[in-house]
């Protein structure tokens, strides 16, 4: 849908600036569309999101340019991944979850002048869309893009665009669909840096759908064994075919990774990406830095490790339930035979 450059702005600081193709671009409705999607990303400003900077038109090219990431993305640290055959740790794994949830926690809920929601919706969560800094902190990129090429789509019949591998059930319907289907997104990230396999991926791009729908998603642990028990809870809940089964929103997904990680990886810190970053890409210094605005870190530092949301609460409403039954059973039973003789009727 774009074409992307390094560009320099007249005060000498590199963007990533991406060029629309014109073809979306013909229908007025269309590009009105695109104004207004870039106008409402414009406003989100948060250390886990790649900051959109400015947006409009020269000559015929519509463009916007976003915070250049001096880094990597995750689709290209997953390839060095494969290429070097080595596991994610599962710790890494958390880390990087953590980090896009928090950035959605926040896109999700985020508000308007007047205080309403803008109903943000990222719609294409996938590897090239998470970039990593060299200060090891992961952001999600290209908000509300998505929107722009499925409407883009619509206009070009028998074009079939995205990465239908990373969507949720109802997205590859084309069903309305809130922020779940986003966290549905990640559940596919995560589950494929930990078994470095594809899960829905086909071999073209109806089977591919078909797959999404079916939703199949095989027990982690039948893949790796070192994966605590809970993270394929964790994983089998955000990946449900219905987004009522999965988590209501990014923080309490987040919360559950941010629990097994203090359960699991006491000892675990920023510093294991870091240290797996330059193991994957020795040249690259991937550093810590001290002023880093570490938001997964805080998640961390208050979370209660025993208290999973993959746990149904104790089903109170249904023993309370079968307890009144049964007292009803004995005052009937005894009102007729007086088998107990509790003198309630007498
Ligand atoms: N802000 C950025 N800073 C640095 N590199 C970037 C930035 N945005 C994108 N890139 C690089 O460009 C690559 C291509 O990004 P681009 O968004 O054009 O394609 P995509 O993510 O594969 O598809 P989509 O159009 O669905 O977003 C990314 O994988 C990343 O390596
Ligand atoms: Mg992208």
């Amino acid at each position: 849908m774009a074409e992307i450059y390094l560009a320099r702005t007249r005060s000498n600081e590199r963007v990533a600036l991406k060029r629309i193709h014109p073809n979306l671009l013909t229908d007025s409705k269309f590009v009105q569309m695109f104004l207004d999607e870039a106008r409402t990303v414009i406003q989100l400003r948060h250390p886990n999101i790649v900051q959109l900077l400015d947006f409009g038109k020269v000559h015929d090219a519509y463009f916007f340019t976003m915070e250049w990431i001096d880094g990597k993305s995750l689709g290209e640290v997953v390839q060095q991944q494969v290429t070097k055959n080595i596991y994610f740790p599962v710790d890494v794994v958390l880390w990087i979850g953590l980090d896009i949830c928090e950035g959605l926690a926040y896109a999700h809920v985020k508000r308007d002048h007047y205080d309403q929601p803008l109903g943000i919706v990222h719609r294409d969560i996938s590897p090239p869309n998470v970039l990593v800094t060299t200060s090891c902190q992961f952001k999600v990129a290209d908000f509300g893009i998505a929107e722009i090429r499925n409407k883009g789509v619509q206009t070009q019949p028998g074009v079939i665009r995205g990465k239908f591998s990373y969507m949720s059930p109802e997205q590859s319907y084309g069903d309305p669909l809130d922020h779940r289907s986003d966290l549905f997104s990640v559940g596919v990230v995560l589950y494929e840096l930990l078994v470095s396999k594809r899960l829905f991926l086909r071999e073209n791009e109806q089977a591919t759908i078909e797959a999404v729908r079916k939703c199949n998603v095989p027990p982690l642990r039948k893949s790796r064994e070192d994966v605590p028990e809970e993270l394929n809870d964790v994983l089998q809940k955000v990946l449900s075919n219905d987004a009522k089964d999965r988590y209501p929103d990014a923080p309490s997904f987040a919360d559950d990774l941010a629990r097994i990680l203090k359960k699991h990886y006491p000892q675990s810190s920023r510093q294991v990406v870091k240290k797996y970053l330059n193991h994957l890409f020795p040249m690259s210094g991937f550093h810590m830095r001290d002023d880093h605005v570490d938001i997964a870190k805080k998640r961390l530092q208050n979370v209660d490790p025993s208290r999973m949301n993959t746990k149904q609460p104790f089903p109170i409403m249904f023993i309370i339930g079968i307890v009144l039954i049964m007292v009803l059973l004995i005052i009937g039973v005894d009102y007729m035979f007086g088998f107990f003789q509790l003198g309630i009727f007498s």
